[in-house]
């Protein structure tokens, strides 16, 4: 695997990469890589070329200096593990490398900005999107993979390429689930064992409303999904949501995708998941 630190040398190496022809899959992360990370790299690989995966801890979309401070970083692992997938191009940058003076950046995302983690985390998708158009102005993927934990992520990302008209196919990936169901997170490695254990009510909670979702039954599923999670020891509710795959907005009847999506704090460390309860037809 080929590793740059620098824009320069990176856009080098991708010049011949487009010369030979090769489509290019790109791998946006923040690092302390899991199996969930590993299964975008692997789509990517089935789908591309070749394969760059950015691993860049990005200021500007945290908005809580102590959550950036703790946020795990763990290169030399990392590196490791993308060896063994046979990722082609590591880009790790530092952050004078990306961000080279007081910038501005504001992208109009309509409501998206602040629903759900956008109320929760003011600023965070302006700090997702600047990052994610600066990754995709360099690397000018073919296409590029985020994964379905990140679900308004998702939506914010595919706002901002149709918005800004960025020439990228984006693939959705699945959530990757530890064993017992904790959807995989770089942030898991905070959870004690006791968090861990208590954290499972999360997925609990999800797979049972899509076990028992009725598009009639949304409100009485939602009011019992709050209260199981609620009543977990040591588990803070944020929000669980049942909500209109494409605007995020609280599902109605007719909704045709319809998203349940939750974030909760176990212990100190934030927690997201989701499911989709209904896919488009
Ligand atoms: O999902 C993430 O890890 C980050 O939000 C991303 C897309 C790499 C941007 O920093």
């Amino acid at each position: 695997m080929k590793i740059f630190t620098t824009r320069e040398a990176l856009q080098k190496h991708l010049l011949l990469t487009r010369a030979a022809n090769k489509t290019i899959g790109l791998v946006p992360t923040m690092g302390a890589l899991h199996q969930g990370h590993l299964s975008l790299i692997k789509q990517a690989k089935d789908h591309d070329d070749e394969i760059v995966c950015t691993i860049f801890v990005n200021p500007t979309q945290f908005n809580d200096p102590k959550d950036l401070e703790k946020y795990p970083r763990t290169i030399e692992a990392d590196i490791q593990m993308l060896e063994q997938a046979n990722c082609d191009v590591l880009f790790n940058p530092d952050e004078k490398e990306m961000y080279d003076g007081n910038e501005q950046w504001h992208l109009d995302i309509g409501q998206l900005e602040n629903l759900l983690e956008g109320k929760f985390r003011p600023g965070h998708y302006q700090g997702v999107t600047q990052i994610v158009y600066k990754l995709f102005t360099l690397v000018k993927p073919d296409t590029a993979f985020f994964g379905q934990k990140d679900y308004q992520q998702c939506l914010v990302i595919s706002k901002m390429v149709e918005l800004l008209k960025i020439p990228v196919k984006l693939i959705m990936c699945p959530i990757k689930r530890e064993p017992d169901g904790l959807a995989m997170s770089s942030r898991n490695i905070h959870l004690t064992p006791d968090n861990h254990h208590h954290a499972l009510i999360l997925s609990t909670t999800l797979n049972w409303v899509k076990s028992n979702f009725d598009h009639g039954k949304i409100t009485t599923l939602k009011k019992t999904a709050e209260s199981m999670i609620s009543n977990e020891p040591g588990i803070e509710l944020e929000y669980f949501e049942i909500v209109d795959g494409d605007t995020l907005l609280p599902a109605v009847e007719d909704s045709k995708k319809i998203v349940a999506l939750v974030a909760a704090r176990a212990g100190k460390t934030r927690l997201i998941d989701n499911v989709i309860l209904s896919p488009k037809s």
